[in-house]
């Protein structure tokens, strides 16, 4: 069987400069979730139908291991489909729409094992939508026989017809796709029409037969960005569900939005408004409070991430404490049992076991050993206006609040720096490094202040 993807359209309805293919749930294009589906059968050959003068899809697909077939204008589904017949070479095709991202292979599955089973020469998958819509009709006769798909523009007597509609998902032996010459353009929007074959083949009297085997969470067509949003959330329920059914806690699952590539462990608990994307990896019994979003990152078992935090591209490892409001920077490493508290910012510094920097600081380039304390507002000083410097901290220092690190500098072992101290060389093991202009009381100065006033 070969798949034709329908790709080519000009997604006016979006009132986007982007293709309207390539807008995004979650962080992958809508044209790769529809053909990674398609390549998850395993099916020959997949042809993307797309339009020449869209640049963008063109360039977004060059790497994806399909062929794509140019349609030289946007003339409708079925001038679509025309255009990649020439290419095909099997005797049955399976269209799939390019805006329908939230179809499951297991639905695939059982619509062509039915399509196989039924013998029929062109089968469609319909469904029944439960809210305003801009779907194709199907149109049965009595006896329940499909008869033609209406489009909604043609729709004049609403009441007469049944709600079964067309997902734009198809099986055709070639000897029906070959109908597609024979249909005529639409005379209101001179378009042609895909769903006019319906008709066509009826009258030549091929077999035809219209599957409802999913719902419309599954087979949601995006034409306009309530559709789009309304696709996310489909998207996140059935994510959403799935963890639940595997042990993950959510305090309200109609807040979270969780990326199809993110896993979570058994027992976690997961607050509202957070946002885990990429290939983020949650372990168990980790809580993630309210208003975190993590990306590209491992954040392994016992892990507390609290409120307002940000972390990206970073490995946290059991049993630490980040946040409230803090910001993991890319290529960070946190140890075990450690405290990143609020307001403290991390960026590509690797951080050993039980080490603490729990208020106001920022660590950049730096290698820290473990069980460290970093006090209150210090901060290495990395950047020199031109290069990025490392500062190296070794295994239970101890840094006074307010210090400055002045890299590229180093800290060895065991070693204490007094709060305030601007450090600017080595500091060697097991000694004080201390910084600042001693203090000198004047006595009686701020009465004799008073009494001038
Ligand atoms: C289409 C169906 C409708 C069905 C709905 C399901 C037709 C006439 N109507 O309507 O019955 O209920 O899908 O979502 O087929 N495309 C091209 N070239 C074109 C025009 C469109 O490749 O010239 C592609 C689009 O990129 C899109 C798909 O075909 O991926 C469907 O086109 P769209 O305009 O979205 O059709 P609908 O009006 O949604
Ligand atoms: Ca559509």
């Amino acid at each position: 069987m070969d798949v034709v993807v329908l790709a080519a359209g000009l997604g006016t309805r979006m009132k986007s400069s982007m293709p309207k293919v390539l807008h995004k749930i979650f962080e992958k294009p809508i044209i790769e979730y529809v053909i990674d589906c398609a390549k998850s059968l395993n099916l020959s050959n997949i042809f993307v139908v797309i339009n020449p003068s869209i640049k963008k899809v063109t360039e977004h697909l060059e790497n994806y291991e399909i062929q794509t077939v140019f349609q030289d204008e946007p003339k409708g589904t079925a001038h679509a489909l025309l255009s990649a017949l020439p290419y095909l070479k099997s005797d049955k095709i399976l269209v799939l729409n390019g805006d329908t991202p939230l179809l499951r292979k297991e639905t695939l599955i059982s619509f062509i094992e039915t399509f196989n089973k039924d013998k029929v020469d062109m089968a469609i998958l319909s469904f029944y939508p439960k809210r305003e819509h801009s779907y194709g009709r199907i149109i049965r006769d009595e006896d329940k026989k499909i008869k033609r798909i209406v489009e909604i523009t043609d729709i004049e007597d609403e009441l007469n017809l049944s709600l079964e509609a067309n997902s734009g998902i198809y099986i055709l032996k070639r000897e029906v796709a070959e109908l597609v010459k024979e249909i005529r353009e639409n005379p209101k929007k001179g378009e042609f029409y895909l769903t006019d074959i319906v008709e066509i083949a009826n009258n030549k009297g091929f077999k035809l037969e219209a599957y409802p085997l999913a719902e419309e969470d599954e087979l949601i067509g995006i034409n306009t960005r309530a559709e789009l949003s309304l696709a996310k959330k489909y998207l996140r329920d059935r994510v959403v569900k799935e963890w639940m059914e595997k042990g993950v806690t959510f305090y309200d699952p109609s807040l979270v939005w969780i990326s199809p590539s993110v896993t979570i462990g058994q027992d976690t608990i997961i607050y509202p408004n957070v946002f885990l994307e990429g290939n983020t990896k949650i372990g168990q019994n980790c809580i993630i409070f309210q208003g975190v979003r993590i990306k590209d990152s491992i954040i392994e078992d016992n892990v507390q991430i609290k409120d307002s935090t940000v972390i990206e591209s970073s490995y946290i490892k059991s049993g630490s404490k980040i946040g409230p409001f803090a910001h993991i920077r890319p290529q960070t490493i946190i140890g075990k049992e450690c405290r990143i508290g609020n307001f403290v910012e991390v960026k590509k510094s690797t951080i050993g076991d039980g080490t603490k920097a729990a208020h106001l600081s920022y660590i950049g380039d730096s290698e820290i050993g473990n069980n460290v304390n970093i006090g209150a507002g210090t901060i290495t000083c990395n950047y020199d206006g031109q290069k990025k410097h490392k500062t190296i901290i070794e295994d239970n220092v101890f840094i006074g609040s307010d210090t400055q690190l002045v890299a590229p500098v180093r800290v060895c072992k065991g070693a204490y720096i007094g709060a305030g101290s601007t450090i600017t060389k080595e500091v060697p093991e097991d000694s004080l490094a201390i910084s600042r202009t001693p203090q000198k009381n004047i006595s009686g100065w701020a009465k004799k202040r008073r009494e001038k006033n």
